[in-house]
């Protein structure tokens, strides 16, 4: 019974000298294992925050995103709120991502033919995600670089190699021209069309399994507020709740500024910044054919993290 204990704690040893140099992955998969977090030198603070997670009391809310990869107020509402809520309540909040909306179905022999609503673009969009989800545990930040890239479908390969080094684009096209994308992307079909009451647009959420107008507004214009009010366990810090007062007792002077704050240029995230857009939402008709997906000028990207900073600002 000792030994795994005794090779840990060597294992501790001998990784904190050279921890942050042999870090091979990205902050987002840092806990994923005892060995990356060994590798990466942050055990102390995965044990800790594993803690936390295994010590919840009450259930997670839960979020769920019925969409379409080219709806531009599907983009809208993930990169600018169900993402970065996301990465701020994730402790006290779990997503689900259906991406399918209001796409058709027909069965052929064994397999599914798609219809989207914005053309095969979209349905292509759709099935990356789709395998996205299925095959890493990066995929929201790898869909939310896609959905806030001009071009969701040509960003898709770039996206993935910025944030998964294991798995490969060869990988995820099998996946997509495959039965097991076609079977998954079927799921989808069948989720959405379990909702009760039925989808009317996209985005549309559910909250804890369930839609209403009222739910839908709320989430629509602060999910982070809505989430942290609808969690019935202890309230946590980003919500408002008590911290434990923290001194600080390392200052950055003058010299060492400069390098905070300012990003080599290409590095680091796209933030849709569009608070000057109009919400929009995609209905299903039968009248619109396929759609061109948004152009360049109804979604930029940019690299602030103002809209971030913004969300917190208006939630506390
Ligand atoms: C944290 O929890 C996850 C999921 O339970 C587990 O896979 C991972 O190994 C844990 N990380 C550490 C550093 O213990
Ligand atoms: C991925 O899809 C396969 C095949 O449908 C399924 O068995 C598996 O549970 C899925 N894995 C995840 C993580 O969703």
């Amino acid at each position: 019974m000792k030994t795994p204990l005794l090779l840990l704690l060597l294992a501790v040893a001998l990784n904190v000298q050279c921890a942050l140099s042999s870090c091979p992955h990205p902050p987002s998969q840092w806990c994923s294992s005892l060995e990356s977090a060994l590798q990466c030198g942050v055990l102390k603070q995965c044990l800790e925050s594993n803690f936390t997670r295994s010590h919840q009391t009450a259930d997670a809310v839960e979020v769920v995103l019925y969409y379409e990869s080219l709806c531009p107020g599907c983009r809208m509402f993930f990169t600018e709120m169900l993402f970065p809520t996301w990465l701020m309540l994730k402790d006290i909040m779990s997503v689900t991502l259906v991406p399918y909306g209001n796409a058709q179905e027909k069965p052929d022999g064994q397999k599914y033919i798609f219809e989207c609503q914005h053309g095969e673009q979209e349905c292509l969009g759709n099935m990356i995600e789709t395998c996205l989800l299925n095959m890493t545990d990066v995929a929201y930040q790898i869909i939310y670089c896609m959905e806030s890239s001009t071009d969701v479908i040509k960003a898709a390969k770039s996206c993935l190699e910025l944030y998964s080094t294991r798995l490969k684009w060869d990988s995820v096209m099998s996946c997509v021209k495959g039965d097991v994308g076609n079977q998954l992307m079927h799921q989808n079909a069948l989720k959405t069309g379990a909702l009760k009451p039925p989808h009317q647009y996209v985005p549309w959420v559910t909250i804890n399994g369930e839609h209403t107008e009222d739910m839908q507004d709320k989430a629509s214009n602060s999910l982070f507020t809505l989430v942290c009010s609808m969690y019935t366990g202890p309230k946590i810090p980003a919500c408002g709740g008590e911290a434990k007062p923290k001194r600080y007792r390392s200052y950055c002077h003058e010299e060492e500024s400069g390098t905070l704050g300012s990003r080599p240029p290409g590095s680091g995230y796209h933030m849709t910044t569009s608070s000057h857009l109009p919400r929009l939402s995609c209905r299903p008709s039968t009248l619109d054919g396929p759609q061109p997906g948004p152009s360049a000028r109804s979604i930029k990207p940019s690299r602030s993290l103002g809209t971030l900073a913004s969300y917190v600002s208006k939630a506390l």
